[in-house]
């Protein structure tokens, strides 16, 4: 823990520290009494910390775009991780709520989040998640093609409901850390796209026009969402250009000026020691002055804008507790490679590794040692060598069975893509503050994955 936790450089949440024996505390509980009460593998949420976070964006946006005077509303994206506390400490700090599937509609539901003050995404909602959106009045269900948007109309009609709807364009703008999760460039499943042949109406003017010819539906905004990971800028700027512009073209078919429009998530996290997440402030400020001046550009009205972030509100507020049961030198050619540390966890709690090849920081939290560092890679106890937890990290050469390891930045993608592979009971999610730790999510039991079986 070199870098101040919290800090930039840091990738510990703000309340991790070490104490005076050594080991490490977060808000103010120790690591050995979180394993003790809770068990490990452990999701641990440093609930102030996340919370920092949660009112960072939304007032860096709010400042932002106060300046070129427009207003914005936070979304926090509950994919990332989403449970009813979550939804509880993000309602509170003055969130609204991105769900993207019925089961975490239910959730946000269950939180006692407001219909209005959650959205609803999906590329194939199924009819039972649009009836459930509807009947909860969500505030903006954000549909992805042109087949959902007649389904959303029938959805409408029956139910005499005036939905509002968002449609999704995809910009072709690419950003993020990686092809599967950027998510704006043509080439891939999501939204209606701007491109279009000379003569023809792109597929998001196809859209935006049927929505406002169907009925039951009144259109509310364009969302874009360009990828996830991103540590620049320019990406959402241009994105945002890009909609603004098609904005302007359906007010001029139409006169109808849409009021608002959704940039998406994809703020970047710092995952390693060192590393630098994006600011908060810059990219709003950036943001806020590249949409003010399109606006200018094109003569029309800022809208109001949304903003989706979930990993880097719930992310670097989140680490996750192993304990250590074997210790493997590995030598080669007679010379010392690494030291393989298997944790009682792997890529059934943290698949980001395997799947994108995502590299994360680890240290010994349950003691402090004055042995030598010496390269290392976490890995994980599920049947398969790419079990990798974290694939290169100094430790202590000490390291030993019996200690109790932690990995932070973990908050967001890992207990929301965990599985039960090996038919691994998923860990608890436990928050603490202030000195007290409780459990969010319980940890499945061998009973719970039994229970699903037939037989
Ligand atoms: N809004 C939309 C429409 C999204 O599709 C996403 C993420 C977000 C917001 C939130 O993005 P964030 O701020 O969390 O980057 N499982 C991958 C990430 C997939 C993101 C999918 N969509 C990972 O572990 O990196």
């Amino acid at each position: 823990m070199s870098e101040q936790p919290g800090a930039v450089g840091s990738p510990w949440s703000a309340g991790v520290e070490r104490v005076a024996d050594g080991s490490v505390a977060v808000a103010g509980v120790r690591v050995a009494e979180l394993a003790v009460r809770f068990g490990t593998p452990l999701y641990v949420l440093d609930e102030a910390d996340l919370r920092g976070r949660a009112r960072s964006y939304r007032e860096a946006f709010e400042a932002a775009f106060a300046q070129v005077g427009a207003e914005v509303d936070v979304y926090y994206a509950g994919k990332a991780f989403l449970s009813i506390a979550v939804a509880r400490w993000v309602h509170d700090e003055g969130l609204a709520v991105d769900t993207a599937t019925g089961g975490e509609l239910a959730v946000a539901l269950a939180a006692g989040v407001p219909g209005d003050r959650i959205g609803l995404h999906g590329n194939n909602k199924s009819d039972d998640e649009i009836a459930a959106a509807i009947d909860a009045g969500v505030g903006r269900i954000v549909a992805d093609s042109l087949v959902e948007i007649a389904r959303l109309s029938a959805a409408a009609t029956t139910r005499g409901a005036e939905v509002p709807v968002m449609v999704r364009v995809t910009t072709g703008v690419h950003a993020g850390g990686h092809e599967h999760i950027a998510t704006a460039h043509e080439d891939q499943k999501f939204g209606l796209s701007l491109a279009h042949d000379d003569d023809a109406d792109s597929p998001a003017m196809t859209g935006l026009l049927a929505v406002l010819a169907a009925p039951g539906l009144r259109l509310v905004g364009i969302h874009s969402h360009i990828g996830s990971q991103i540590l620049e800028p320019d990406g959402f700027v241009v994105a945002a250009r890009r909609v603004l512009a098609l904005r302007a073209e359906l007010a001029e078919r139409t006169g109808v000026l849409v009021d608002e429009v959704d940039l998406g998530g994809g703020y970047g996290a710092a995952y390693l020691p060192g590393e630098v997440p994006l600011d908060p402030d810059r990219i709003a400020k950036e943001i806020a002055q590249g949409v003010d001046a399109a606006a200018h550009e094109l003569g029309t009205p800022l809208p109001r804008f949304s903003i989706e972030p979930g990993r880097s509100i719930v992310g670097p507020a989140g680490l996750t507790l192993y304990t250590v049961g074997t210790v493997k030198p590995v030598r080669l050619d007679g010379g010392f490679v690494r030291t393989y540390v298997s944790v009682d966890g792997g890529m059934s709690d943290n698949i980001r590794p395997a799947l994108y090849g995502a590299r994360y920081h680890a240290e010994v939290v349950g003691r402090s040692s004055s042995a030598a560092m010496v390269p290392a890679r976490v890995v994980g106890k599920h049947c398969e060598s790419g079990d990798i937890v974290v694939h290169d990290v100094a430790l202590p050469a000490d390291v030993a069975a019996g200690d109790l390891l932690a990995v932070p930045v973990t908050g967001a993608y890992g207990r929301s893509m965990a599985s039960t592979y090996n038919l691994v009971p998923r860990p608890a999610v436990v928050a603490v503050r202030d000195g007290q730790a409780r459990v969010l999510v319980r940890r499945d039991t061998i009973a719970d994955l039994l229970a699903l079986d037939q037989g």
